[in-house]
């Protein structure tokens, strides 16, 4: 049997130090050192220690006087990495959203990180030493950070700034957090925050690109006003609904479900292709279908890359989302995205593009209308098929208004997909797929012609992918 005081030295390692500790009690070394002298502890002191040890999976027990793992089989952890912006304090609500979510979290900060906030707060919220430094004699005697890296669920970078993301993009080890990012085995996270002007950067934009080709998941910025006073996409998002994407992805990785180890990329949505700045012509898209594939590939257990078009539809939680505009830049980020297992190919992507876009507004003149030259896009899901790193499975979608059956089968051939997931378009707007939950379909393979009945768009979904489990299968 442990005596008091070993176990209370477990207890203040397991809470992240003394320091960790006496700030959660609200007391000073004097009431630790009583605390010692007595072998007990004050019941309220009690209960905040028992608190902070259940958020960690452990629980306290007092007739053996030792520790044990409660529920350790569901406990997720996460090491939540804070790099220097003026949203490092988001940090905090982070945490303890995690935390009611049951993620254990470490926090590690960068030096920008602790001009912000200090590693007391942190540790004081997460119960959890706070790691800083790279070299620290004791952080290595304690949990080097290869240990560090290797034992979680996943590292979140949160907020990520574009310093750090440039640093990870290039592989850098010079601090403890970059450090982590090089040695972690784990799936990576990351949720920038920064200037919309240097969220549009181009150099960001492609050290970008590196990390979701790398793997990385993106949780993008949100738009609106941020610290600094401009409006745009660059602000941290909201903490609540980082926490619900993280949850579902480090439940994910405990899941072995029938997809996982597969990456499926999928487009979604409408491309738009910008006249001026004011002005741009688009296909009809709610996204719905592609983003219902994109949820339930997740689901069972895939790595996902949904390249989408703007929709209002949020992307779904636990995937890596790559937001575009135009056709062109769509293609560019279904290229970067290969090796994939399988392409879907939801996107009602716009078939031309305005030759020379005016980089101002045309105006109304006595002239008359402006005349627009048309140029044809590249056709994106034919690409992937003749792609040198083809998906094993590309599956098309095709929207007909005439003659849907001899069109479909006619279409797959010419592009050179598997499947052709094809639907009847009416032109009765009430009617129409668009925007509906529901869809009917034909299914198209090179052996098969299936008339689905009308379907939710989520089942439609299911039913792709009971097919694409069963493909798997048979490969
Ligand atoms: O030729 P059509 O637009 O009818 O083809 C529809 C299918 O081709 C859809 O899967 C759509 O996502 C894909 N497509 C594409 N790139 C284009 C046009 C269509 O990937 N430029």
């Amino acid at each position: 049997m442990t005596d008091f005081n070993t176990l209370f030295d477990q207890i203040i390692a397991e809470l992240g130090g003394r320091d960790a500790v006496m700030a959660l009690l609200d007391v000073g070394p004097s009431a630790l050192s009583n605390y010692r002298k007595r072998g007990t502890i004050p019941s309220a002191k009690q209960a905040l220690l028992d608190e902070a040890l259940a958020r960690k999976g452990l629980t306290f027990e007092a007739d053996d006087l030792r520790l044990s793992a409660r529920n350790s089989g569901e406990m997720r952890r996460v090491l939540l990495i804070i790099t220097g912006g003026i949203a490092a304090y988001k940090a905090l609500d982070l945490a303890r959203r995690l935390m009611e979510r049951g993620i254990s979290v470490t926090g590690v900060m960068s030096k920008g990180a602790q001009e912000f906030i200090t590693p007391l707060s942190v540790s004081a919220l997460t119960g959890e030493k706070v790691y800083t430094d790279l070299f620290s004699l004791t952080d290595e005697a304690e949990m080097g950070h290869i240990r560090l890296a290797r034992e979680t669920d996943m590292v979140l970078v949160a907020p990520a700034t574009a310093h750090f993301i440039a640093k990870m993009a290039h592989g850098m080890a010079d601090c403890l957090a970059s450090t982590i990012c090089l040695a972690t085995s784990a799936p990576v996270m990351i949720a920038p925050a920064m200037n919309p002007q240097m969220w549009a950067h181009p150099a960001l934009q492609h050290n970008l690109t590196t990390l979701a080709q790398r793997g990385v998941e993106i949780i993008a910025p949100a738009i609106g006003d941020t610290a600094c006073g401009e409006v745009g996409a660059g602000r941290l998002e909201e903490p609540i609904i980082i926490a619900e994407q993280v949850s579902a992805r480090v439940r994910q990785t405990h899941q072995t479900v029938a997809l996982s180890g597969k990456h499926i990329l999928i487009t979604s949505g409408p491309t738009i292709e910008p006249i001026d700045p004011i002005r741009f012509i688009a296909n009809r898209s709610s996204g719905k279908q592609g983003h219902a594939l994109a949820a339930e590939a997740v689901r069972r257990g895939a790595r996902v890359t949904l390249v989408s078009g703007p929709v209002t539809e949020p992307p779904p939680a636990g995937l890596t989302h790559i937001s575009i505009e135009t056709a062109h830049q769509m293609k560019e980020a279904c290229e970067a995205a290969l090796p994939a297992d399988s392409a879907i190919c939801a996107a009602a992507v716009a078939d031309w593009h305005v030759v020379g876009a005016s980089t101002s507004k045309h105006k109304k003149t006595q002239a008359g209308p402006p005349v627009i030259t048309l140029a044809t896009n590249p056709d994106i899901l034919a690409g992937l098929c003749q792609h040198d790193k083809r998906p094993s499975l590309v599956i098309g979608f095709a929207a007909e208004t005439d003659n849907l059956e001899t069109a479909a089968r006619e279409k797959r051939i010419r592009k050179g997909c598997d499947w052709l997931i094809a639907n009847h378009i009416v032109a009765d707007a009430e009617q129409s797929v668009f925007g509906a939950d529901t869809n009917q379909v034909l299914f198209i393979s090179s052996d098969a012609c299936e008339d689905w009945p009308s379907l939710k768009k989520t089942d439609v979904a299911r039913r792709i992918f009971d097919r694409m489990e069963a493909w798997f299968d048979c490969d």
